[in-house]
């Protein structure tokens, strides 16, 4: 495994007070071809624990990292996947595993190594090697170039890894990057409504804008081995809680685009579905209940950065202990309602005008519905005035009938 590394082009641009590196990196065979090319800024931020306090240090990838050339691969014989493993610092490491099918290339796992006892990054730290994973939704067709701009948040346990100015491409013939390019969804909703990107430049605050209105319905899908496992149209809001720079709890709720990009999983007891838009991910994972024959929403998680007047950065709450949007299996959960699934004291998310259904979908369509409760009870009123108005013209009409076959009667007395 012979593999190169041309690295430290320093973009020397200030952003958030941080240093932005771009930089290098590519994967040769042993022939000296090159099958990985890879330019990328990334940002870390990692939360860990000094032996009295809980800290977030966040960084970008130093000028020294490096193509771990004993990591990475073309993939050998048989194997399909390729890798592409930077080292810095000491003793951190970043792994994006590539796999591809007949059309396109993913990077299917990114795995961040960290090592806490490096104090120049993490002062004061307790604690030793960790290493966090994820799936991540980095995509693009065979023989092309991956470009996105934007940045594309991945939160992991404790981390998160943010990637801005992407420009990779793995699987690659003819030694240089494919004129053709995928561009990321991110960068291609800016070029189609550039007079509001200069309102939210990638450059000052990644925080999204307050709602002022209903969050639009997305509609989403995730399929796996045997076919789709889950069926979802729903608006999106989150709600958080934080202290602001001058000592004032507030609450504000964020929209989340209906075009978000999305990725997800089908097991056989977990169907997961990950949304992204900007530095702004969301999790939710259903789970069935084979004894009792009904799936809900079990995990939700959100991570989100925070308007500039917020004390912190960001709030990633998590909770895998929930017990919403429950139905029986088959069937399809509906809510035209606003429902609000609480994760944590400073995170909620709200569902606009819901139906999703996990796990069994017959036909690839929702199956009948199951109505949330707040429904039933909306349509309660409805119904009883409905009721009262029918059993109204129940009663002139018997009125109406007796009263003429009183009068029939009296004809035909005389
Ligand atoms: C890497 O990306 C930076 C910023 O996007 C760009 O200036 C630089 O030319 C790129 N390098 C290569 C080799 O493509
Ligand atoms: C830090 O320590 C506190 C209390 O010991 C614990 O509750 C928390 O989970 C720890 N956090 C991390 C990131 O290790
Ligand atoms: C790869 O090489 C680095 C040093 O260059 C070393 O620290 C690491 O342990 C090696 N990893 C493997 C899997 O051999
Ligand atoms: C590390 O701990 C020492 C002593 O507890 C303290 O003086 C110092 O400020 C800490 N450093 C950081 C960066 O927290
Ligand atoms: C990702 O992390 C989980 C748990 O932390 C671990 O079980 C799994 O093997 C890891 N996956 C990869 C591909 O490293
Ligand atoms: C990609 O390019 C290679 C070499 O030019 C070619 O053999 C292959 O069929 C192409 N794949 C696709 C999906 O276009
Ligand atoms: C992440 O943080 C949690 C709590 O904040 C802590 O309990 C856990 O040990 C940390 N996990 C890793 C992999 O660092
Ligand atoms: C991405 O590149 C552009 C120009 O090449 C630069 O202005 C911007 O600061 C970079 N963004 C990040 C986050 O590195
Ligand atoms: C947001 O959450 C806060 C705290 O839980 C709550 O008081 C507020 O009503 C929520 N706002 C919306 C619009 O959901
Ligand atoms: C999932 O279910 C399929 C079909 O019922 C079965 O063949 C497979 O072994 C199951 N996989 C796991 C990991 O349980
Ligand atoms: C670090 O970030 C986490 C989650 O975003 C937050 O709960 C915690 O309060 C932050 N800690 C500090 C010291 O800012
Ligand atoms: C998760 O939500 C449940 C139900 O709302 C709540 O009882 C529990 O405390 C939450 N867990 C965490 C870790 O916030």
């Amino acid at each position: 495994m012979a593999a190169r590394c041309k690295r430290g082009l320093l973009l020397g641009a200030v952003l958030l007070g941080f240093l932005q590196a771009s930089s290098t990196f590519e994967v040769t065979d042993d022939s000296g071809n090159i099958c990985i090319l890879a330019n990328f800024s990334v940002h870390f931020t990692v939360q860990y624990n000094t032996s009295t306090t809980n800290e977030n240090r966040t960084f970008s990838l130093p000028s020294d990292a490096h193509v771990l050339k004993n990591v990475s691969s073309c993939g050998k014989e048989k194997e399909i996947s390729q890798v592409l493993a930077v080292g810095f610092g000491h003793g951190h490491s970043l792994h994006l595993k590539f796999e591809k099918n007949n059309s396109s290339y993913v990077v299917s796992t990114l795995t961040f190594s960290y090592n806490l006892s490096d104090t120049s990054i993490f002062p004061n730290a307790t604690g030793g090697k960790k290493e966090v994973n994820s799936t991540t939704d980095i995509k693009a067709a065979l023989n092309t170039t991956y470009s996105c701009h934007n940045k594309n948040a991945i939160s992991m346990t404790n981390v998160t890894v943010l990637f801005s100015n992407v420009t990779l491409e793995a699987y690659l013939t003819g030694n240089t990057f494919s004129k053709k390019e995928s561009i990321c969804f991110e960068d291609r909703s800016t070029t189609v409504a550039p007079a509001t990107t200069t309102h939210i430049p990638a450059t000052t605050s990644q925080a999204p804008s307050p709602a002022k209105k209903d969050p639009d319905v997305g509609h989403y899908n995730v399929s796996g081995a045997h076919g789709i496992c889950l069926l979802a149209a729903m608006g999106l809001q989150v709600n958080v809680t934080y202290s602001t720079k001058n000592e004032s709890i507030t609450s504000q709720v964020f929209n989340f685009p209906q075009n978000g990009s999305y990725s997800g999983s089908c097991d056989n007891d977990t169907v997961t579905l990950n949304l992204v838009s900007g530095s702004t991910t969301l999790r939710f994972q259903f789970v069935q209940n084979a004894s009792t024959d009904k799936y809900f929403l079990q995990g939700l998680g959100v991570n989100i950065s925070l308007p500039s007047e917020a004390k912190g950065n960001r709030i990633a709450a998590d909770n895998n202990t929930l017990s919403a949007l429950k139905a029986t299996v088959g069937k399809s959960y509906r809510c035209v309602a606003e429902e609000s699934v609480w994760i944590s004291g400073n995170a909620s998310v709200n569902l606009f005008n819901v139906q999703v259904q996990a796990f069994k979908i017959p036909g690839g369509k929702f199956g009948s519905v199951e109505e949330c409760q707040m429904d039933e009870n909306n349509m309660l009123i409805p119904i009883i005035v409905g009721a009262a108005l029918a059993g109204l013209v129940l009663i002139v009409l018997i009125a109406y009938l007796i009263g003429r076959k009183r009068s029939h009667a009296g004809y035909q007395t005389i």
